[in-house]
């Protein structure tokens, strides 16, 4: 999180207008992540949009950038895989902007613990989508393990929105993942 509210809305801006862009990532990238990943994960990287694949190449070349080139496989798969959730809610950019309005909204004025639980599993296709759009780090983390990624991995798309006295990864590893991140 950045000190300053103009520069996090920049970025934001920025992360919003980038996500607008269709086009898949360069080939190059697709590559280097898929020598990152194993069988089940790379499954679940084909799944994921092209923005967010875009974002997520970024997101590992940074951490790799920072840790070095000694940096864990398991530790380039969580850069590239944290948000994987996101796929099971299928919502576009407009969409996932609304979504994060309406929690945000919600949590302000009626928080509800159990909200996201009993949303994504609703009757109703967009109440549905909103639940497992918010519960993308739940979501992401069984899908990973459903795809025998590493325990690192699957830790850290559950707890990429927790703070840091949340994380089972080693903290300084998510530390430089979340930094990477930033969004
Ligand atoms: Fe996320
Ligand atoms: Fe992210």
């Amino acid at each position: 999180m950045t000190a300053d509210p103009f520069a996090g809305g920049l970025h934001l801006a920025r992360r919003f207008f980038g996500s607008l862009s269709p086009a898949a990532p360069p080939a190059s990238d697709d590559s280097w992540a898929l020598g990152h990943l194993g069988p089940g994960e790379a499954e679940l990287w084909r799944r994921m949009s092209n923005p967010d694949r875009r974002h997520a190449v970024a997101v590992a070349r940074a951490v790799v950038a920072d840790l070095g080139p000694a940096t864990g496989r398991e530790v380039v798969a969580a850069a590239l895989l944290h948000d994987v959730g996101k796929v099971v809610s299928g919502l576009g950019t407009f969409r996932r902007v609304g979504a994060t309005l309406v929690w945000e909204g919600l949590e302000r004025a009626r928080p509800d613990r159990q909200r996201a639980a009993r949303w994504s599993a609703a009757d109703r296709a967009g109440l549905r989508r909103l639940g497992q759009y918010r519960r993308h780090p739940e979501l992401g983390a069984e899908l990973l393990a459903a795809a025998a990624a590493h325990e690192l991995t699957v830790a850290w798309a559950r707890e990429h929105h927790r703070q840091p006295d949340r994380w089972t990864v080693p903290p300084e590893v998510g530390a430089v993942l979340k930094a990477c991140d930033d969004d």
